[in-house]
């Protein structure tokens, strides 16, 4: 087992990725301790999670656009387990409107969760593994869109671009306490997050069409990647962002998507 008897906390774990993450982690030998927005998506991760067979798994309220609540939310998991050994900061949303009609409190919504987040998590985190003197390590769920320009995503965007340069400045700070800090950098996966694209038959034939592999990419790839990066097989990797996209951004970047339909501002979601 790759990761055995390691405490691992996913941000966002009732979402499609978090899911697919804690449970690769927890089948790899993690104890999984799964924070959400609320009391209701944290009971619904713990349970699929347990239904999947994962082992003592811990479940937090925590809304990671909070400092205060990410502070209440990891000294909870500091008078549960005592330790911390793994953070994926995956926790997302996303906002789809032209920059010029996006509202500011869409702006610092986004921005909030999807970079002060991080942040806020990695110091909680970071802080007790320092303490620990044990190392750690930590992924940050960034997105191609923090690699490149995705037009009506500004505020998403930025903030994935900003996650992508704080994971290169955590990867130092965090360095001499000997943890590890990368990102993730997924294609476009399907999950609650991006359903609506799917409904939609047209793009998503542009997408099998343009993207090298799209059709083999899923949530699972994902978790692979994590997994990769917080075992000891990457021990050397630190301050890294890995694109698992399917070789979409390598061969001609969004371009090669539908235009028509993903760069529509007219989606909410
Ligand atoms: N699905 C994709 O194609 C894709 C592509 C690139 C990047 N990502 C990134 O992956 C991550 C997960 O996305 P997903 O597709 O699984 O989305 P999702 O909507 O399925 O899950 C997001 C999760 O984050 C939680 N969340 C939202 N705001 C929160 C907050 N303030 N505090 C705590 N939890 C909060 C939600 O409750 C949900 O469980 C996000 O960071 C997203 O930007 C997704």
């Amino acid at each position: 087992m790759l990761i055995k008897d390691k405490i691992a906390v996913v941000t966002g774990a009732s979402g499609g990725l978090g899911m697919a993450i804690s449970k690769t982690l927890a089948e790899h030998g993690a104890r999984i301790v799964a924070m959400d927005l609320n009391a209701e998506k944290v009971a619904q991760a713990c349970a699929e999670l347990e239904k999947a067979g994962a082992k003592g798994v811990v479940g937090i309220v925590a809304d990671v656009s909070s400092a205060a609540s990410v502070a209440d939310a990891f000294a909870a998991l500091k008078a549960k387990t005592g330790k911390l050994d793994i953070l994926v900061n995956n926790a997302g949303v996303r906002e789809i409107k032209n920059a010029l009609d996006l509202e500011p409190a869409e702006w610092d919504r986004v921005i909030a969760t999807n970079l002060s987040g991080p942040f806020y998590c990695t110091r909680e985190a970071g802080r007790m593994m320092r303490d620990a003197g044990a190392g750690g390590t930590i992924v940050n769920i960034a997105s191609v869109a923090g690699l490149t320009a995705i037009s009506h995503r500004p505020a998403y965007s930025a903030a994935k671009h900003g996650l992508v340069g704080l994971t290169k400045n955590l990867a130092r700070d965090l360095a001499p306490f000997s943890i590890r800090v990368n990102a993730v950098a997924p294609g476009l996966v399907r999950t609650p997050l991006t359903e609506s694209y799917f409904q939609d038959e047209g793009f998503y034939q542009g997408l099998r069409e343009n993207v090298p592999f799209y059709s083999r990419g899923g949530g699972q790839d994902v978790a692979n990647a994590v997994l990769y990066l917080v075992s000891p097989l990457a021990d050397f990797v630190n301050g890294i962002t890995l694109p698992v996209d399917g070789g979409w951004l390598a061969e001609k970047g969004y371009a090669s998507a539908n235009a028509t339909n993903f760069y529509s501002a007219d989606r909410s979601t």
